[in-house]
């Protein structure tokens, strides 16, 4: 924020419906972090940023959420025509692509993060700024060390941001693997796909243009909190991210922020499925067989446990449900690791 010249007054759009560090970044600069609601995709949505624009308005802040890309055209439009910088916030979405351009690349600059989770990680943490705006590399880079010029010389008020050289050297190795690592994820996501559908689950889509990193695979139902403690009684550990929205945290509280119907719908119905490039094939199915009904197994939509609530509601709190020939072990149970 600092590096786009943000001050002290100004505001800043961004999604509520992300990380929280996304608009700490905003607050940390002493500017306004003014929260926008989500689309179905669970990415910010375009119609609801303009209304949100003010005079104050400098900038944008589209987070890729989930590895998904945010609907790009739509915001370098409205950054153009309302004369905005636009900062990716491509944490959860390394490789992601949007029209066959890797995300990253749209906005004044963009930020990465490295945090052991993600998609591409360094064995520590760590995170990147990208820009081809070389005013903005330039106090970027002052900025992540103190505010210096040269050795003896701060010209303002920096930060330690420094960024270790061996996780470096181990982040630009990982690299080469980023688009491998990718294509894993994105069978994964198409493996519960085909295991999921029928399901009276939301599962996560892609929408035309995108191309979808899998960092979270993220479905919704209304019965949340049953699926979560069934799959969890059967040592599948699953996620919410995020479940309290950052328009509705303690932090931001003085700023009043108003309600955003979508985004605190969302956040009540979304569960994390887990997903990494790590994942077998046998542990998704794991997974997969544990959502779907008690037998039989058949396809017909009947046969699954949304369409029979009750039966599903009594077996997820017996542990009656015949979820595949073995229940997972407790150490090799599949795991979200992400935060
Ligand atoms: C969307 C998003 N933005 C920002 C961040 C902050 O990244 P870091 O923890 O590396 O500062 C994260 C990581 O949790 C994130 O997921």
């Amino acid at each position: 924020m600092k590096a786009l010249g943000v001050k002290p007054g100004d505001e800043v759009l961004v999604p509520s419906h992300t990380a929280f560090p996304t608009a700490e970044a905003i607050l940390f600069a002493d500017a306004t972090p003014v929260f926008v609601d989500v689309t179905d995709a669970c990415t910010i949505d375009p119609e609801d940023a303009v209304t949100k624009i003010s005079a104050r308005t400098v900038g944008i802040v589209p987070v890729h959420i989930y590895g998904h890309p945010v609907q790009v055209d739509a915001f370098q439009t409205l950054a153009s025509q309302r004369r905005l910088w636009m900062l990716e916030d491509c944490c959860q979405a390394h490789g992601a692509t949007w029209r066959g351009q890797r995300i990253g690349s749209f906005g004044r600059a963009a930020a990465f993060s490295f945090y052991p989770s993600k998609n591409l990680t360094v064995m520590g943490d760590g995170g990147i700024l990208v820009t081809d705006d070389d005013e903005i590399a330039a106090r970027g880079r002052r900025l992540r060390d103190h505010g210096r010029v040269n050795k003896d010389v701060h010209t303002e008020l920096g930060f330690n941001l420094r960024f270790n050289d061996v996780q470096a050297a181990i982040g630009r190795v990982l690299l080469r693997r980023l688009d491998s690592m990718n294509a894993r994820r994105r069978a994964i996501a198409a493996r519960y796909a085909q295991a999921l559908a029928g399901l009276p689950i939301e599962l996560p889509r892609e929408q035309p243009g995108a191309r979808h990193v899998y960092h979270l695979y993220v479905i919704r139902t209304p019965r949340r909190q049953e699926l979560a403690a069934f799959l969890k009684e059967r040592s599948i550990q699953t996620g919410i991210h995020y479940p309290v929205p950052c328009h509705k945290q303690p932090a931001v509280e003085r700023l009043a922020p108003p309600p955003l119907p979508r985004t605190e719908r969302l956040v009540e119905e979304i569960l994390s499925l887990p997903i990494s490039a790590g994942h077998t094939d046998a542990e998704i199915d794991q997974v997969a067989a544990a959502d779907t009904s008690p037998a039989p197994r058949s396809r017909s939509a009947t046969s699954r446990w949304g369409s029979r609530p009750a039966a599903m509601t009594s077996s997820w709190r017996h542990g009656r449900v015949r979820y595949g020939a073995r229940r997972p072990a407790r150490r090799a149970s599949p795991t979200t690791r992400c935060r």
